[in-house]
């Protein structure tokens, strides 16, 4: 149990970060609120954690425990009140700036001042996030991995005006929960991302160019880099909309062409090719 750090966890945005994270969360003994403004968006996190607990304790990833606990202690809602009595609030909601300071702003207001606000954001800004917050030391990043429940790494991201207690914190509770922290600086993409994306953008750009198929793409990678899969594989599981925003953040944020998205993601993102969430990205999952 990681009860020392925080009890009571709020978690705004039930897509396929927040409900792995409230799942992660929930297996550890944290009673969670995942909240949400679209009840099917509920419903379907509801649906998503039930196969993936199953499927973990069968494979004897979890203990029956703590497949309990996932069962018992998230409450999906709708309703932001259900945050009241928190000690952390994690918000997952899309990659948009405006979005997530609207979130944090109405997080706080239903908060009590202890309350430790977080963004799962992948590259913004948590000096900017945290700045609409009348609390500033209380806001950090907390960056999880997708699939969530699989994935070890926790990016830790202090904002400029972030409390070292806040830190200490949040630090304690990611190693509670049985993931490695890494400690990021504030500046665009992080760690991972930093480097992760630029390596997708370029295999979009290879792609474009005709370079290869994108079984062969991937294939390469995979096998010649010993990755577990291949950098186009990798972007429709993570969300083209999500790898083009990043790549934005990187772009606005250094200022280096470097970083310019590769015209054919954004192609594929007007078209609504998003990846396995729209059971087409650059692969067909019908
Ligand atoms: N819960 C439970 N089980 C899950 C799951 C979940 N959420 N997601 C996948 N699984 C299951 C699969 O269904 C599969 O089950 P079966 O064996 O019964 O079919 C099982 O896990 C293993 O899957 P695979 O056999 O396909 O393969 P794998 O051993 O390679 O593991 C993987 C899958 C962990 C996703 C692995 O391919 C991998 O590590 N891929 C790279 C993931 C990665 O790089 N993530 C980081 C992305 S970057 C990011 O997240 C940051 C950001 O901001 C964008």
């Amino acid at each position: 149990m990681s009860t020392v750090f925080f009890r009571k966890i709020g978690i705004i945005g039930a897509g396929q970060m927040g409900s792995g994270i409230a799942q992660v969360c929930a297996s550890f003994g944290h009673a969670i609120s995942l909240v949400d403004i679209k009840r099917s968006q509920l419903d379907n996190a509801k649906d998503s954690i039930r196969q993936s607990a199953s499927k973990l304790l069968e494979k004897g990833k979890i203990s029956s425990s703590a497949k309990d606990n996932i069962a018992s202690l998230i409450v999906y809602t709708e309703d932001y009140a259900s945050l009241v009595e928190s000690d952390l609030v994690i918000e997952a909601v899309d990659e948009k700036e405006d979005l997530k300071k609207r979130v944090l702003r109405q997080v706080e207001d239903v908060v009590s001042k202890d309350c430790v606000i977080a963004s799962n954001t992948s590259s913004i800004s948590i000096t900017k996030l945290s700045s609409v917050l009348k609390l500033p030391q209380r806001g950090i990043g907390v960056h999880f991995m997708n699939p969530v429940p699989l994935m070890k790494l926790v990016e830790v991201i202090p904002g400029l005006q972030t409390h070292k207690e806040t830190n200490d914190r949040i630090m304690g509770f990611v190693k509670a929960i049985a993931r490695e922290p890494v400690s990021s600086k504030d500046y665009p993409g992080f760690i991972v991302n930093r480097i992760l994306m630029p390596m997708i953008n370029e295999a979009f750009f290879a792609l474009m160019e005709g370079l290869a198929s994108p079984e062969e793409i991937d294939t390469g990678m995979k096998l010649g880099t010993n990755q577990p899969m291949g950098p186009l594989q990798l972007a429709d599981l993570i969300g083209l909309d999500t790898c083009l925003a990043i790549m934005t953040v990187l772009h606005n944020g250094f200022g280096d062409s470097k970083y310019r998205p590769c015209p054919l993601l954004i192609q594929y993102v007007h078209a609504g090719r998003l990846g396995r969430k729209t059971k087409s990205g650059v692969y067909s999952y019908e």
